[in-house]
């Protein structure tokens, strides 16, 4: 089974989705580049984030990825340290969701696989 499965499917990533949402929008390093995305979208975002995080969606290939955050790196300065920032953001989250931490390791390494990371950085 998925992360997905295990993390109690789209109840569990509804209950994720909230919490990150809340978590990132407060954090200083990186809420900035949320400014001026409409709610809307944003949540569609981060539900598309994490169902993609858990395994529960493989439809966002890294073609979209570049392409989906690459005016925030050329015109707002997407880096590395924000894309880390982000993905403390999701461990953190889960950590206080009470998953467990063989479950959390795994979401890490989904998404902070080198291809992700080259993606959305478009490097
Ligand atoms: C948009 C996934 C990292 C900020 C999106 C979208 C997806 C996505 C699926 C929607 C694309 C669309 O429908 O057009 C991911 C994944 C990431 C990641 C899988 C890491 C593995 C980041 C980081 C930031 C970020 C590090 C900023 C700190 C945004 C913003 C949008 C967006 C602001 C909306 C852009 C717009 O509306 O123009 N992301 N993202 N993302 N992402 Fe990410």
């Amino acid at each position: 089974s998925t992360l997905f499965d295990k993390l109690g499917g789209s109840a569990g990533v509804e209950l994720a989705v909230d919490k990150f949402y809340d978590r990132v929008l407060s954090d200083d390093r990186i809420k900035h580049f949320f400014d001026g995305v409409d709610m809307k979208r944003q949540r569609a975002h981060q539900r598309a984030f994490l169902t993609y995080a858990f395994g529960g969606a493989s439809h966002y290939n890294g073609r979209h990825l570049r392409e989906a955050h690459q005016q925030l790196v050329k015109e707002r300065g997407l880096s590395r340290e924000h894309f880390n920032a982000v993905a403390e953001d999701l461990i953190a989250t889960l950590q206080e969701m009470g998953v467990s931490q063989d479950l959390i390791d795994e979401v890490a390494a989904v998404v902070a696989a080198p291809q992700n990371q080259q993606d959305v950085l478009n490097q």
